[in-house]
């Protein structure tokens, strides 16, 4: 059986290719836009190739107690909504998917919700949400025949991509910014087995580099530009809609870097409406470091009418894109919800990181500009109580070790940086403290904690 039943949709133009068709760069020959995966026969109601809503609810949920290797994946599980592959039995797997979806008490308390969640995309194999995408496109790879696979990264794609090329025995390069990104995620590409090179060129340089390089030699490029890679990335979507019963949160709020995410959630939110599988869309927002937040200019600027990259700086390295390819889907799906998108700035960044790790739930200084977005959302009366709010929290709190310890000691942020704040960041900073080997020692440092 052939379980392939997709084409690809120029962004931009609208022009249709067939997957085999596309570029190695991903973009429209036509208008230099990128493309979106769709399925022709999911068009019509009552279509031979239009999933059944009931059915598919069904056979989801009996696939998590099912033994098959492929239904242990959060990702291939929801296989319907993704038939991208000749056969599914070609795709790679480490189990992605399946990620937690937290309560977050104290947060909602603080900020008068009743329903606020974090839904943990770095509980994924690799450490981020990366893998559901990576998944995906790493199975197209693999079954178009393809030896080497690249990307560039501020290091979580590098990751992702390095350990799914790893288990489908393909070779991988990396290109990533010399020394702006965190060592948890070097460490992985090189445990991975990737050929890394370290470029004295920031991400989007990186980018724009490696799109030359595939052009040029049998290379398959797997940033977010690969419109697989967001298939993947949209099933995050269905485990949400899925967790609350197929009713879907109010409000979700995701990172934006280079935007990828954000315009697959929306996709997988939109197919399950377009589908019938919910009744309406939540409302998706996109939050931004101050320091690279090209997309809320645009749309502030000129409505999402053109984006002007800017040269970006923030500490959560994850994000610091000036250019994000995909701005014009994530643009869209943000008008579309209604949603907003809205900068924060280092330390609303940290102050949020460590509050939810006060929660006992550790997260990438990236994933935290969510927390710090809905502060402001809320602040701001954007917001009602009675919502129903989803952080989606993109990375491990282990990636980038060294962003929570400068955090702790009080070397992460510029004393400028902190005025008006100093107290709320003291009253999180939990520093390790040297203690003499005694009990007595230890007593009296406990002593002092609760007193
Ligand atoms: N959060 C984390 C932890 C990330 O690693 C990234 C992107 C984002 C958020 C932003 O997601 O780019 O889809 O808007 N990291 C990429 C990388 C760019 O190379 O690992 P986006």
């Amino acid at each position: 059986m052939n379980d392939n039943l997709h084409q690809l949709r120029c962004f931009g133009c609208g022009a249709r290719i067939s997957g085999a068709e596309a570029q190695p760069d991903f973009r429209c020959v036509e208008c230099g836009e990128l493309f979106e995966v769709e399925y022709p026969g999911w068009g019509q109601r009552g279509g031979s190739d239009r999933p059944n809503p009931g059915a598919l609810k069904w056979l989801w949920r009996e696939r998590r107690s099912s033994s098959e290797a492929l239904d242990h994946s959060g990702v291939w599980r929801f296989r319907e909504l993704l038939p991208i592959l000749d056969s599914f039995g070609n795709a790679v797997t480490l189990f992605e998917g399946n990620t937690p979806l937290y309560h977050l008490p104290r947060a909602a308390k603080a900020l008068g919700i009743d329903q606020l969640y974090a839904k943990h995309q770095g509980m994924n194999p690799t450490g981020s949400f990366k893998d559901t995408g990576m998944t995906a496109a790493m199975s197209v790879a693999k079954e178009r025949g393809f030896e080497w696979v690249a990307c560039a990264s501020t290091g979580n794609t590098s990751a992702a991509m390095a350990a799914y090329a790893a288990r489908a025995g393909l070779r991988c390069l990396v290109l990533i910014p010399d020394g702006k990104i965190a060592w948890g995620k070097l460490s992985q590409a090189m445990d991975y087995g990737a050929l890394t090179c370290q470029l004295k060129a920031d991400f989007d340089g990186c980018l724009t580099l490696l799109t030359q390089i595939v052009k040029e030699a049998p290379i398959y490029l797997l940033n977010s530009v690969n419109p697989y890679r967001l298939e993947g990335q949209k099933t995050p979507a269905f485990e949400i809609a899925e967790a609350f019963d197929w009713n879907v949160p109010d409000h979700l709020i995701v990172p934006g870097g280079n935007l990828g995410n954000s315009s697959a959630l929306g996709k997988g939110f939109r197919e399950l409406y377009e589908l019938g599988l919910v009744a309406r869309m939540p409302r998706i927002s996109v939050i931004q470091a101050a320091g690279a937040n090209p997309l809320v200019r645009s749309l502030q600027e000129n409505h999402g009418s053109s984006l002007e990259p800017v040269e970006a700086h923030t500490r959560a390295t994850a994000i610091r894109i000036g250019n994000p390819a995909s701005w014009r889907k994530a643009a869209r799906i943000i008008q579309d919800t209604d949603g907003w998108c809205l900068d924060v700035t280092e330390a609303e960044i940290a102050i949020a990181k460590a509050e939810l790790g006060a929660e006992g739930l550790g997260c990438e200084p990236a994933s935290a500009v969510t927390l710090a977005g809905l502060k402001k959302l809320r602040a701001e009366g954007r917001i009602a109580s009675g919502e129903t709010v989803v952080l989606v929290l993109t990375g491990h709190t282990l990636k980038d070790a060294d962003y929570t310890i400068d955090f702790h000691r009080g070397t992460l942020l510029k004393e400028e940086e902190t005025v008006g704040v100093e107290a709320e960041i003291a009253s999180l900073q939990r520093n390790a403290q040297a203690v003499e080997a005694t009990p007595a020692a230890v007593l009296a440092a406990l002593k002092g904690s609760v007193g």
